[in-house]
């Protein structure tokens, strides 16, 4: 029998009346276990604006946030002793589990050497080996935020090309860099809707086609006004979009003979492999973006340049007015930062941590699709390496404009809170599921097995 409801009111192809009721019975199983986090959090955190520290802990789709306790590998404990298998990670902040040890030593070494001194240390002098090993490129800089990264590789792009104009994909995310956020609206360009003081017109520096579109792209390119293509890999924060075969390969061809600089983020893509997608893919670009894990959750990005890139900026800071180029903040390039990089360099993103990583995910992918199959559910899976994200709708998507169609977020909000009643906490706002070194075979089970059940009172 066909347990699917195909109705308007449907989304991922269950009632709206049942996600109401899985949300309503699930929240309150929530609440019954967490009568301190309750007490504590529940109605805001004292002192803050709308009771949060950060305004996005008040998206998750908990009654409550989670008040954790401690977070080691990949397991969070909250103050009330639930333990929680970690599948978000820090939303990659901590893709390589929480606190590992080389992380952990360098942290405590650094901490009676100071903690920033507008200054280089010894661990410096290895950072920038092991980027240029591993990453390709020859010339690289550091920032704190992935967000920031992406801002000033803009710059420098629109530099060296004097160009204004950037391009990006529709659904995109690259953190709060203002020129980044458009949309296509009904098919056309505007400012992304919710975007919170914003007066410009964003879509005057900003062309916007979606994914995988090379006819759009070739036509946008034509112009030749364009500084720079950002984008990720495979589209991470829309769902999850895989490139079609060919697709970078025409993307290089195009910008390229465009004269438009290439800036590929990897900062949720590096789940691919020790060199992130670019090195597993033999991606060649002008300019590279990795922030969150990179210094194991201390905050720290790196943003590379090719050597025609770095020559070109080279002649233009040597023949620009004199004064502040307009990138950096006082804390990036600080020495807990170098010594952190370093641990994680050397001693983390190690390629037996990848292959644990990547066996992991192959195997929770194998196993929510025999789930979804089972249940017979209109919904699929994509993986880009440790990074694996269920989709309640058919797939592969191709673009963001069905990424954003694709999403049921009140149908996902319910599954959160049902797989955390079940021991299993996933990304917040997507379906995002991450492996990493300390993810045990046994925490993957659980995940299946929970995943499992949810989709079965879904279908029941
Ligand atoms: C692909 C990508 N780039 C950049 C960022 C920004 O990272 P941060 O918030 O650490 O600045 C994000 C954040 O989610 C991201 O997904």
């Amino acid at each position: 029998m066909d347990t699917i409801d195909h109705s308007k009111t449907a989304a991922g192809g269950i009632s709206a009346a049942r996600i109401a009721e899985l949300r309503k019975v699930e929240a309150a199983v929530f609440r019954q276990a967490r009568p301190k986090s309750a007490a504590k959090v529940g109605n805001g955190l004292p002192g803050f604006f709308g009771g949060v520290p950060m305004h996005w802990m008040n998206d998750w789709p908990t009654p409550f946030p989670i008040l954790v306790e401690s977070a080691k590998g990949a397991t969070i404990t909250d103050i009330d002793g639930n333990r929680l298998d970690d599948f978000c990670l820090g939303d990659t902040g901590s893709m390589f589990g929480h606190s590992p040890a080389p992380v952990a030593r360098a942290i405590r070494a650094q901490a009676g050497r100071g903690l920033t001194y507008m200054l280089p240390s010894e661990d410096a002098l290895a950072i920038g080996p092991l980027l240029q090993q591993r990453f390709g490129l020859p010339c690289w800089q550091i920032a704190t935020t992935a967000t920031d990264a992406n801002r000033f590789a803009l710059r420098v792009a629109r530099a060296v090309t004097g160009r204004e104009k950037i391009l990006v994909f529709n659904g995109c995310y690259h953190g709060s860099v203002d020129e980044t956020m458009v949309r296509l609206v009904d098919g056309k360009p505007a400012n992304r809707p919710g975007l919170a003081g914003e007066f410009r017109d964003l879509t005057r520096a900003t062309e916007i086609i979606e994914f995988n579109d090379l006819p759009a792209l070739e036509a946008a390119l034509r112009t030749r006004d364009i500084a720079c293509v950002i984008t990720e890999p495979v589209l991470t924060n829309s769902c999850m979009v895989l490139p079609e075969r060919g697709f970078h390969d025409a993307l290089r061809r195009l910008t390229s003979a465009a004269g438009t600089l290439l800036l590929i983020d990897e900062t949720h893509t590096i789940s691919t492999g020790p060199g992130g997608y670019t090195k597993a893919y033999g991606l060649e670009p002008d300019l590279f973006v990795l922030g969150k894990p990179i210094a194991g959750g201390v905050p720290a990005s790196v943003w590379g340049m090719s050597e025609d890139v770095a020559t070109r900026y080279a002649d233009y800071v040597r023949t620009k007015e004199p004064g502040y180029s307009g990138m950096g903040t006082t804390l990036s390039g600080n020495p807990l930062q170098f010594a952190v990089m370093r641990a994680t360099l050397e001693e983390v993103m190690t390629d037996a941590a990848y292959s644990h990583m990547d066996h992991l995910a192959r195997r929770l992918d194998a196993g929510l699709t025999a789930v979804i199959d089972r249940y017979r559910l209109p919904w699929h899976v994509g993986r880009v390496g440790a990074r694996v994200e269920f989709i309640c709708a058919p797939g592969p998507l191709r673009n963001g404009g069905e990424a954003e169609a694709a999403h049921a977020p009140e149908l996902e909000a319910a599954i959160h809170v049902a797989l955390v009643n079940r021991g299993v906490l996933i990304a917040p706002f997507h379906n995002m599921m991450l492996i990493s070194p300390a993810t045990s075979a046994a925490q993957v089970n659980r995940l299946i097995t929970a995943f499992a059940a949810v989709a079965a009172r879904l279908t029941a």
